[in-house]
């Protein structure tokens, strides 16, 4: 049975079906029954009850882990079947199928009953009482030893613990397996909490191959060699690592005294004694959820908000009233509602304390989001990731220190070297010549930077490794692994993860290995485990303590730091605002660094140099918002934004008439086959399955994230800027990057089936009218098109490398490593007196670069796309670059005046 990523669900464990895969199956059923129940003859009707029946048998086991329809429904629908009702049976289908897709069975108790029409019947077994609108549902999973036939009267009885005033309603789910458990979180998102009785066993009735596997690599136990006894904290361990937002609760009839000093028992949230009050557990469940739910900052800003206020300091916009007052500017008022104005507000007092020096609900917040994302501390930025690089870059580097850092990463990195005046030694990500981009920067190609920089003797002088995290195009690090090998090398070496783009990763588990502190936390438990030390030994056996810069064996091997001596210290920037619910320019500064202690000062002037003294409290109280979204609905929305990419790049890349033209990039495309030892090549190629998939994440140098969607649009004639534009006039379809033949399509926490459908639709009409044309063109026009897309695919330019740093801006010229001094070369470029210009396609630029004296630009040159300076400030201007510049047909290049040419610093100041 083939169970591809890209492939229907037919087995249970199949791991990121989206819920609107489990919808489909429902609607599905629904079909079947509908045509069953509509068919004429015997025959015919005894094959739809056959193939109904068939459908049926493949959705009850995953409903198993789902609350609603629940048991009682099922048996009910069951029944029908089993008895040849087909009206009946298609009734209840189409009524559990609605109930699913608009969730009113989270707020409609009549949605439970068994009854086509409730009233008039009274169901053996109470209902759950639920009242319309109102409060928030999960679900709890129960992991039990007793037999499924004591289930109900268990359901029952914690449904009766409901009371009015709980905050919110939740419905109980059962297994009896440490198997099932694991499935139950894994696949229903609703789950919030999960209380654990002692004394299940471990293994699942189902046939569960994928998930023996993840649990293999997760627990590194081999599910068959597991013997009996309590299986308690390795399931806590287990749901811990996997979704470690939820809640646990062990019940023991040991001494719960005892279970606690275990540390294997850190991740439960309390431990009960078997026999204590129920309801102690019901209000421990609503406490819990309740911790994640409350927001201190924006609850507080909603409090706010409603007092009468009478102010006398700045921002007169606080309040609305010179705007509801206004017979000029009402508009504004009436288009932003009157809340937007009467949160506003430029004090700092009535708990909306100072992000400056936060010591109230801007704190509570931000510990908030520290737990949520798994760091020690959290700093909220309100002026994007482009200002949080800035600040770690200001708070981490001092004058001269070196930060190895990637070429192409965001401006930021390299306005904050200048600011910083730290000097960066630039190392080059593997190009992707064919689609006009880079990808990431291979490990050999950062390691040898260390190791040269180790041979110059100015090791002591690296400060920081900065990298990004996902890069645009989608390329992940194995961000355990860089960190672990540069360890090996620079024991005390800060890694800042700029996670601009990946802020959501934390949230799923496929990812969050490979974010920056989903990696910290593996580091912290594999260095505190004494097999680190064992592996050091062996490492230090082979090639000594001090590690030789010259033994190229180095660059192949794995390295492994000393635990002994390696810090951890892990900083990640994100801007909330590009993957969760914040408010534009919403971004945080996470921090894991052990010794963060001897930075705070320093971390806090640079708040106070870059954080604006007047912080918008929107935005604030939006980075609280989105955390209580990731941290309750965060894993549902990942997992559905995974499912829907896989989606989209299925449905383009096998439609026969878009796949004509349109191509959205696989592994094998984006990621050299040298950086993918599992092999991985496709997402969408039905004999791939997740197991695989999952094996590139734990051990391929670089995954592609497969939200991430190039989508190839010049085997459609079309560059990528001028796809973006059709798109966008004529579609009313937005995206974010381009490259020269290609579109960059990101699915997100937002998306929708209904945007897929609309893309493709798109694609189809874009590809019908390619089609028409070419036909009714005839030759000449098919000539054109034909030469038009060779030319965007194929007469690609080629990708100038960084060269090197003017001696002038070189500590020592007499060695070789690269970094240099860009922020006297930035400052030199203030004095006219030192810059003159050069017009691009004066020949006098091609003598130079022949003869001499060099080109040094004055500035950094970004042209958009790619994106990325092809010149910084003090760096020699080689033939490839400018060979770049001339080809390039991009309109917006920043630090480029086509009129006057290329600013240069003149060879006489350079003197
Ligand atoms: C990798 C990377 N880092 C940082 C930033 C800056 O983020 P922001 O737009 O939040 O200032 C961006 C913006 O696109 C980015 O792509």
């Amino acid at each position: 049975m083939k169970t591809g990523i890209g492939m229907e669900p037919q087995r249970i464990d199949h791991l990121f079906d989206s819920a609107e895969a489990r919808f489909d199956q429902w609607r599905r059923l629904h079909k079947a029954c509908q045509s069953w129940a509509g068919s004429v003859g015997k025959q015919g009707a005894a094959a739809r009850k056959a193939a109904s029946t068939a459908l049926f048998g493949e959705i009850v086991p995953a409903e198993d882990f789902h609350a609603y329809p629940g048991a009682r429904l099922l048996a009910t629908l069951r029944d029908r079947i089993d008895g040849d009702d087909a009206m009946g049976a298609t009734r209840l289908v189409q009524r559990i199928s609605q109930a699913l897709i608009l969730r009113s069975y989270r707020r409609d108790a009549s949605e439970w009953d068994a009854h086509d029409d409730p009233t008039g019947h009274a169901d053996l077994t109470p209902l759950p009482t639920m009242e319309a609108g109102g409060r928030p549902y999960f679900e709890v999973l129960y992991v039990v030893p007793t037999p499924p036939a004591r289930w109900p009267a268990y359901s029952q009885q914690v449904r009766r613990l409901r009371r009015s005033q709980d905050q919110f309603i939740y419905e109980p789910v059962f297994v009896g397996n440490l198997e099932d458990a694991v499935l139950a979180t894994l696949l229903n998102p609703q789950i919030q909490a999960v209380v654990i009785h002692e004394g299940f066993p471990w293994a699942s009735t189902h046939n569960l191959p994928l998930l023996s596997e993840v649990l293999g690599a997760t627990l590194g136990v081999d599910p068959l060699t597991v013997g009996p006894g309590d299986h308690g904290l390795t399931l806590a361990r287990v749901i811990k690592s996997v979704r470690p937002e939820v809640d646990l609760y062990l019940l023991d009839d040991c001494r719960p005294e005892d279970v606690v000093s275990d540390p294997a028992a850190s991740g439960l949230r309390r431990v009960f004694y078997e026999v204590e009050e129920p309801l102690e557990v019901h209000l421990a469940i609503l406490e819990g959820v309740d911790e994640r739910y409350r927001t201190p900052y924006f609850d507080n800003l909603k409090k706010y908000a409603q007092k009468p206020m009478g102010t006398f300091h700045a921002l007169p916009i606080a309040r609305g009233k010179p705007v509801f007052r206004s017979d000029w500017i009402r508009d504004m008022g009436e288009f932003y509602g009157p809340t937007l104005f009467l949160a506003e507000s430029s004090a700092t007092t009535g708990g909306l304390d100072s992000l400056l020096e936060p010591t109230g609900n801007i704190k509570l917040a931000q510990d908030a989001a520290a737990r949520a994302f798994g760091a020690d501390k959290v700093f909220f930025v309100t002026n994007g990731t482009s200002t949080s690089n800035k600040m770690v870059y200001q708070a981490l580097c001092q004058p001269g220190d070196i930060v190895i850092v990637d070429r192409n990463c965001h401006k930021s990195h390299h306005y904050g070297c200048v600011l910083a005046g730290a000097q960066p030694y630039y190392v080059e990500a593997f190009p992707l010549t064919a689609y006009s981009m880079y990808g990431s920067v291979p490990l050999r190609t950062i390691k040898k930077a260390l190791l040269d920089l180790k041979a110059a003797g100015r090791l002591d002088k690296v400060r920081m490794l900065a990298l990004t995290n996902v890069t645009f195009d989608g390329h992940l690090y194995d961000t355990r692994r860089v960190m672990e090998e540069c360890l090996a090398i620079k024991p005390d070496l800060v890694f800042l993860w700029d996670e601009a783009w990946f802020g959501f990763g934390r949230f799923n588990w496929l990812y969050r290995r490979r974010t920056a502190m989903g990696a910290r936390q593996q580091m912290t438990e594999w260095f505190a485990d004494p097999r680190s030390l064992e592996a050091y030994l062996q490492q230090e056996k082979a090639f000594g303590a001090d590690l030789d810069p010259a033994d190229a064996r180095l660059l192949d091997a794995r390295l492994v730091p000393d635990p002994r001596l390696a810090r951890i210290r892990v900083y990640q920037t994100n801007s909330t605002h590009k993957s969760m619910s914040s408010l534009r320019q919403g971004s945080m500064v996470l921090v894991g660094d052990q010794d963060f202690h001897h930075h705070e000062a320093p971390f806090h002037e640079a708040i106070f140099t870059h954080a604006s003294t007047s912080p918008n409290l929107q935005i604030i109280a939006s980075l609280d918002v989105a955390r209580r979204q990731m941290e309750l609905e965060g894993y549902e929305l990942v997992t559905h934004a995974i499912a829907l990419a896989i989606e989209i790049r299925k449905d383009i890349n096998t439609h026969p008439l878009v796949s004509k033209y349109f191509r959205v990039l696989e592994p094998a495309e984006m990621i050299p086959a040298e950086f993918r030892p599992s092999g991985l090549a496709s997402y969408t190629d039905p004999d791939v399955t997740w197991a695989q998939a999952l094996e590139a994440f734990r051990h391929d140098e670089f995954v592609l994230d497969p939200t991430r969607l190039t989508l190839v649009c010049g085997t459609a004639g079309y560059d990528g800027t001028q796809f973006k534009g059709i798109l966008a006039a004529d579609y009313e379809i937005q995206l974010n990057k381009t490259s020269r033949n290609s579109v960059l399509l990101q699915t997100n926490i937002n998306n929708t089936r209904s945007d897929v459908a609309n893309l493709l639709r798109v694609l189809v009409e874009i590809s019908r009218k390619i089609d028409a044309g070419l036909k009714d063109g005839g030759a000449p026009v098919q000539a054109a098109f034909a030469k038009r897309v060779k030319s965007l695919m194929e007469d690609v330019p080629g990708l100038p490398n960084f060269s090197r740093f003017h001696d002038r801006f070189r500590s020592d010229p007499s060695v070789s490593t690269l970094e240099g001094d860009m922020r006297s070369a930035f400052y030199m470029a203030y004095r006219e007196e030192c810059c003159e210009h050069l017009e691009l396609h004066d020949p006098e630029v091609d003598r130079r670069i022949k003869e001499g004296p060099p080109l040094v630009s004055a500035n950094f040159v970004i042209p958009y796309p790619p994106g990325f300076p092809i010149m910084v400030p003090g760096q020699v201007i080689e033939a490839d670059t400018i060979e770049f510049m001339r080809k390039l047909d991009v309109k917006e290049i920043h630090g480029y005046d086509a009129t006057l040419g290329l600013k240069l610093l003149r060879p006489d100041a350079l003197a």
